[in-house]
């Protein structure tokens, strides 16, 4: 089989191993794979690279993704899908590996439904991907953000001041929720539990008298403030950087508690770098594992990890239903707030 492998959305640790992982599986079943540049764009405009043993050999360590990335969207007119499906067949594939979070996800359930031999493959440092106990991507982001923190807490001790960080995320707290646990925060805000002043203020307070500092983890997704007007992406998404949560909170609790407090942004610092044993292994497991799917025959269907092994699920119950952090997560979080 003549095999397209493609990469959508926002980068993360792990889409390397995963490309990787199908190219060596494709291997044993004699397939041909092509790797696709830059997401669902590189198929409207038909650009792609032949993906080879030697391409593949020695990125299991690499972040980003080799084959680029973009938030390009075939679903915006059906003149864009028209011209997807026309360049798959002009490059002769059988069928596609998409490899991508929700967005991504979304297109290729969208063109299982008309027909075309598509696979999925969950990845997103978000981890909200429904159907998937986890993505890969997000243990590397949240390793990356537990180094912040460390390092955030030390000068925060130092100078017994307050300091915040501020973690990516999108809608869903899990970055958040883990970096809130893992890092030993005092609160952390993630954007499934509405904001209440009171009680942070009340807790980080409760923590400075007995630590002399005080440390906030916060996700990008928290509302501070009623946003109407932002700009939006191809998939509908804003920026949510832009909003400054973070300093936000740092600038309130600071005249609330009236304790010197700073805040510190990682960003995008989150989403580079290696990948971590797990994100590594995982995605090795489900690249391997959508080359098996479409050997199968399972088309419209994505690799997704349930408890120990990886499944094959339908793509329409991944996708269009946010995986939000449940309320026995955030009961959890609550232990660790004293
Ligand atoms: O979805 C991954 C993610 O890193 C989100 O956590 C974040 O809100 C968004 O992408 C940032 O997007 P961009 O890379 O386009 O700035």
């Amino acid at each position: 089989m003549r095999i397209g492998i493609l990469t959508g959305g926002g980068d993360c640790p792990g889409l390397n191993p995963a490309i990787r992982g199908a190219v060596f599986r494709a291997l044993d079943f004699g397939d041909e794979c092509v790797g696709i540049a830059e997401g669902w764009k590189g198929l409207l405009f038909g650009q792609t690279e032949p993906l080879d043993l030697v391409r593949v050999d020695e990125i299991i360590d690499r972040g980003g993704t080799i084959l680029g990335t973009s938030r390009t969207n075939p679903l915006k007119s059906p003149e864009l899908i028209q011209q997807t499906i026309n360049n798959i067949a002009m490059l002769g594939l059988d069928a596609i590996v998409a490899i991508g979070g929700d967005d991504t996800l979304g297109v290729a359930a969208k063109l299982a439904e008309l027909g075309v031999n598509v696979v999925g493959v969950p990845k997103t440092m978000d981890n909200d991907v429904s159907g998937t106990d986890f993505t890969f991507g997000f243990d590397s982001a949240v390793s990356v953000a537990l180094d912040a923190s460390r390092r955030l807490k030390d000068t925060a001790q130092s100078h017994r001041r307050i300091l915040v960080l501020e973690v990516m995320g999108r809608h869903a707290g899990w970055v958040a929720l883990y970096t809130g646990i893992g890092s030993g925060a005092d609160y952390t805000l993630i954007p499934e539990v509405p904001l209440d002043w009171d009680a942070m203020t009340s807790q980080v307070l409760t923590a400075y008298r007995r630590k002399k500092y005080a440390f906030v983890v916060v996700s990008e997704g928290v509302e501070v403030t009623k946003v109407t007007t932002e700009e939006l992406d191809d998939f509908g998404h804003m920026l949510l950087q832009n909003r400054g949560v973070g300093p936000q909170i740092a600038r309130i609790l600071e005249e609330r508690t009236g304790i010197s407090t700073r805040s510190a942004t990682i960003g995008h610092i989150q989403r580079g770098g290696s990948p971590t044993l797990f994100d590594r292994i995982l995605g090795s497991r489900v690249g391997v594992k959508a080359i098996e799917m479409i050997h199968d025959g399972e088309f419209g269907r994505m690799a997704a990890l349930r408890g120990t092994e990886i499944d094959s699920i339908p793509l329409a119950d991944a996708v269009n239903n946010l995986k939000s952090v449940p309320q026995e997560w955030v009961d959890l979080l609550k232990v660790f707030s004293k």
